[in-house]
């Protein structure tokens, strides 16, 4: 008998450029909703024409709670066991990440726990850093604060610009979250 196959669904705020890597590299685990905060999102049209399910609900104007519930209606409407965060820059609530204990994870641009939030990049070439990097982690209620599942490094070069490092780092997340999500979706 075949493995089970792990229902994966996708929350993504823009590009979704590590969302088109997991539906490309998926093996172990399929994607069964790509859901979105932004309506423009290019990732949520490229998903759309791909045929894969997607799911757009604006939080503006509601409740969080209100926001969340729907988000997750449609994540239980299209059986998703496992949620990846590709490029979501929403900060998810105490009580859905409750709901989903450990079953929530996310990419980040940094070698955690280093450089927590945003502007990684530029912090790490600041700090004068040789090395750069991303990790895949486990999400809880602390910010990219969960268990680290793997990471990948990449060098940072002399001349370095936080944009040159971001498409260099980009790269390398493309390589890392699809081998990290079918690990932890086996496990
Ligand atoms: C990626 O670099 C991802 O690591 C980062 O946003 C980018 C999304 O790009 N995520 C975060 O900073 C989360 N804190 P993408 O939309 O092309 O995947």
């Amino acid at each position: 008998m075949a493995a089970p196959v792990t229902r994966v669904g996708i929350l993504l705020s823009g590009r979704g450029s590590n969302m088109m890597a997991l539906v490309e590299q998926a093996s172990g685990y399929e994607i069964a909703l790509v859901a979105s905060d932004k309506p423009d999102a290019a990732g949520i049209g490229w998903a759309r024409k791909h045929g894969l399910a997607t799911f757009f609900q604006s939080p503006k104007g509601i409740p969080k709670a209100d926001y969340e519930a729907a988000i997750d209606a449609a994540l239980d409407a299209n059986e998703v066991e496992i949620i990846a965060l590709a490029g979501y820059m929403r900060l998810l609530s105490d009580d859905f990440v409750a709901r989903w204990r450990g079953k929530i994870i996310n990419i980040h641009p940094s070698l955690l726990p280093k450089y927590k939030g945003l502007d990684t990049h530029a912090r790490a070439i600041e700090a004068g850093d040789a090395v750069a990097g991303c990790s895949v982690h486990v999400v809880t209620e602390e910010l990219d604060g969960g268990e680290v599942l793997g990471q990948a490094e990449v060098p940072i070069l002399p001349g370095d610009t936080p944009d040159t490092l971001a498409t260099r780092v980009l790269a390398a997340e493309h390589r890392l979250y699809p081998r990290v999500l079918a690990e932890f979706c086996a496990r």
